[in-house]
């Protein structure tokens, strides 16, 4: 029942202490005493005590204003006020700060072990609920940090697949299309568009749309106008503007805004400027990937562009010497492309040719003059120094490391479908298909072409030739695909 309860008895009359005491002590309680208010003050912070028995006349401090005292640095402590005479007023007093019963002396026992066990009952339910609103307390700290956590979480796998769908973007794709596709995948937007200035500053141009279902950007999408503030914030430091349910972000390239990101949301009540402020930090970020790939493509280009006019400067050289490569290599590549569009290349084929065909004989520029200018037909030897071109042509080529799968092409130009080609006799699908488009072209061109030992031959003889060699010299298909270029009316 009351067993091991720690009770402080204060009183100034130690005979009452003695006999409360007693009386506690032989019902299994452990006592603790005090006679004055500051040294059950001192008590109390030495023990734990779950009840105090409190004397309302101390000589040093007074009852009610202890039991303040007590609640406050130990709230859970229940205290039993005792006093001579019972004052109405004085029991409200003390009840209001805290108190949990009253006993008046001399003490009833029977009283006293009731009062004692409802008391003891009420702490413990005081205790329960205690922590049952610590324990509230931290599940709600701890839902809170989990929400958190989980915004935290979709925040960077959000930032990841943003990253990700960047670094797929393949050369020849339109990296603002892709950009604008990666805004409506990633932000709940009902349209969204990125748009150009139309040069006088008055209205944005639609350039890449895209909408939540897939249908076209509306008629009145295609131009805007360009919100008052936004010219300002463009340059500013907050750099973009949220105006009711739009958000527009410019684009930077090299520090300058070169056009503009436009989302459009569906309001839904007061959370739209929380959530569109969400995805300002999405497009920010869509919007810096987009500038850093665009840099980088600028800077690959006219890093292409420089060893491609290098690769030219040496046909040119090339061209001095043996006037039959100039226009040669322009009429190869023409058809070539011609060729290759008719089977189906794909864009990143095409760029190749492009690439390839003009400085496919590049590899010419280290066989001898007597070789490559004799007007008869030349030797074996010779003609083996002749074919060393297209080995050459590679080792030209691949000392530009971002030129590697061209030097290939140029490598195998002159292989065979039927495997007795050179230089590395590959057969069939092994030669690259743009090597095989270039071997017809290539051959077609030498035919159609007055050469000092022999004169040209007519168009049809030429194709009747390459149909014959289908299988053997040729990719049957792309010599069946180069009659049909012929028979379609293609020109020079
Ligand atoms: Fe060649």
């Amino acid at each position: 029942m009351i067993e091991g309860t720690k009770i402080l008895v204060v009183d100034d009359n130690p005979e009452v202490i003695n006999i409360l005491g007693d009386f506690l002590e032989l019902n299994g309680c452990e006592i603790y005493e005090a006679t004055c208010g500051s040294e059950a003050l001192e008590m109390l912070k030495k023990k734990d005590v779950e009840i105090v028995i409190l004397d309302v006349q101390l000589p040093d401090i007074n009852g009610i204003t202890l039991i303040d005292t007590i609640k406050v640095s130990k709230p859970t402590t229940a205290v039993i006020m005792a006093t001579g005479y019972y004052d109405p007023n004085f029991v409200i007093d003390a009840m209001k700060k805290g108190a949990s019963d009253f006993l008046l002396k001399p003490f009833e026992f029977d009283k006293l072990m009731l009062v004692m066990m409802r008391v003891l009952r009420e702490r413990n339910l005081l205790i329960e609920k205690e922590n049952i609103m610590q324990n509230l307390g931290d599940k709600k700290k701890i839902e809170h940090l989990n929400r958190e956590l989980q915004k935290k979480i979709k925040e960077l796998t959000t930032m990841y697949h943003i990253s990700n769908k960047f670094n797929s973007i393949n050369i020849f794709e339109d990296v603002y299309e892709k950009m604008i596709q990666i805004v409506g995948e990633t932000l709940d937007v009902t349209s969204c568009g990125y748009y150009v200035p139309d040069g006088e500053g008055n209205e944005l141009i639609l350039y890449a749309g895209h909408t939540r279902d897939g249908s076209k950007p509306e008629r009145n999408w295609q131009r805007i106008s360009i919100p008052d503030d936004l010219k300002e914030e463009a340059r500013g430091a907050r750099r973009y503007v949220v105006k009711d349910n739009r958000i527009y972000l410019p684009l930077f390239i090299q520090g300058e805004p070169i056009g503009f990101i436009m989302t459009e949301s569906k309001l839904n009540g007061g959370g739209v400027a929380k959530s569109l402020e969400n995805d300002v930090f999405f497009l920010r970020l869509i919007a810096e990937k987009a500038s850093t790939q665009i840099e980088n493509r600028m800077l690959y280009e006219s890093l292409f562009e420089n060893i491609l006019h290098t690769l030219k400067s040496l046909i040119i050289a090339i061209t001095k010497r043996d006037l039959y490569t100039e226009g040669h290599c322009k009429r190869v590549t023409n058809m070539s492309l011609a060729l290759g569009e008719r089977l189906g290349i794909s864009d990143y084929e095409k760029d190749v040719i492009k690439v390839v065909c003009p400085v496919h004989d590049l590899g010419k520029i280290g066989i001898p003059d007597k070789i490559l200018l004799k007007p008869e037909r030349l030797s074996d030897e010779e003609y083996t120094v002749m074919q060393s071109h297209s080995v050459y042509g590679e080792e030209i080529m691949s000392r530009f490391e971002i030129l590697a799968k061209e030097a290939k092409i140029i490598r195998h130009h002159h292989e065979r479908y039927d495997g007795k080609g050179y230089p590395d006799h590959l057969a069939g699908d092994d030669i690259p298909i743009c090597s095989r488009i270039i071997a017809v072209c290539d051959a077609y061109d030498a035919m159609v072409t007055d050469r000092p030992y022999r004169k040209a031959m007519a168009v049809g003889e030429i194709t009747s030739e390459i149909m014959r060699c289908g299988g053997s010299q040729f990719d049957p298909a792309i010599a069946q695909a180069f009659a049909d270029l012929i028979r379609d009316g293609y020109e020079w």
